[in-house]
């Protein structure tokens, strides 16, 4: 379910293996940071912490593989956060005591300076639009019931750092013969999401009345339940002329919907 209206950033989804923020951030970006990886933080990897964080080792994610290709996948499946939680346990006298901690701090810091720089740069310019799947719409006149997507599994391109994200919106079919959608809101997990620009599509097209939600620009704090006013993008109700048949599709589209 492609809607070709959406500017979405072109080759994010050539990068496979969950790349860091393929979704999030240009592929120029994607690029550059898998460039940083390769050159300032696989070889620190690798030479630390390959004893555990490789398959077979007790580390969970295996971002020491000798394949720089494999451990890049690894090391983008924990999201733009990931060069901070590496450094953290590298310098941690008690993350793996003889290997991790202040013997090689100074390594991991030129390391963690040297990608995170890249990463900032990219993180001030974010671009990469994602949508939701399409939710069929199966409602007799009068029926109302809320829409539920869970983040982490119904994104197009896929967003990281989206586990325990849920995007919620009512939709009622009026007994005039026409559908009316309120109250978007997300609730988030562990991680905070920013927001902006929120449009509707039905049926694959971009719904031009619905442009009440466009100014949506927010950052919704980790751990935000689904009723909070934190978690809400907007209290507009918005009817969308769309008559009301039972094939229908509706799909929502951001300009930008990141882990923060
Ligand atoms: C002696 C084995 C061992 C070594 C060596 C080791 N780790 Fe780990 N690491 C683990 C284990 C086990 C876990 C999972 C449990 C936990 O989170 O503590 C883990 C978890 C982590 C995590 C949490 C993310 C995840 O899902 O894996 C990070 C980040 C991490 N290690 C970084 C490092 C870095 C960086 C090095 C090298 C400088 C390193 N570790 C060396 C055993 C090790």
């Amino acid at each position: 379910m492609v809607l070709s209206a959406v500017a979405i950033t072109g080759c994010s989804k050539h990068h496979t293996d969950g790349a860091v923020g393929s979704s999030q951030l240009t592929a120029a970006c994607v690029s550059a940071l898998n460039d940083s990886f390769a050159q300032d933080v696989h070889p620190f990897l690798v030479k630390n912490c390959a004893g555990c964080h490789t398959n077979g080792g007790s580390g969970k994610t295996k971002f020491a593989e000798s394949s720089v290709s494999l451990a890049w996948g690894e090391f983008s499946s924990m999201g733009n956060s990931g060069i901070e939680k590496v450094y953290n346990n590298a310098i941690s006298d008690s993350h793996a005591p003889g290997v991790t901690g202040s013997a090689i701090e100074s390594e991991a810091t030129l390391a963690h300076d040297n990608y995170d720089a890249t990463l900032s740069g990219c993180t001030s310019g974010i671009v990469a639009g994602t949508q939701t799947e399409a939710k069929i719409l199966n409602l007799d006149l009068g029926d109302e019931e809320t829409l539920v997507w869970n983040l982490s599994d119904s994104l197009s391109p896929s967003v990281s750092g989206m586990s325990g994200a849920f995007l919620f919106l009512d939709i009622r079919a009026d007994a005039g013969g026409y559908y009316v959608i309120s109250n978007p809101r997300i609730r988030t997990g562990p991680n905070g999401i920013i927001v902006r620009d929120v449009t509707v599509y039905i049926n694959g097209s971009k719904v031009d009345i619905a442009t009440l939600y466009r100014g949506v620009n927010m950052e919704i704090p980790a751990w935000t339940s689904e009723s909070s006013n934190e978690g809400t993008l907007s209290l507009d109700s918005i009817i969308l002329e769309s008559a009301v048949s039972p094939s229908t599709e509706l799909q929502l589209a951001f300009a930008a919907l990141v882990a923060n």
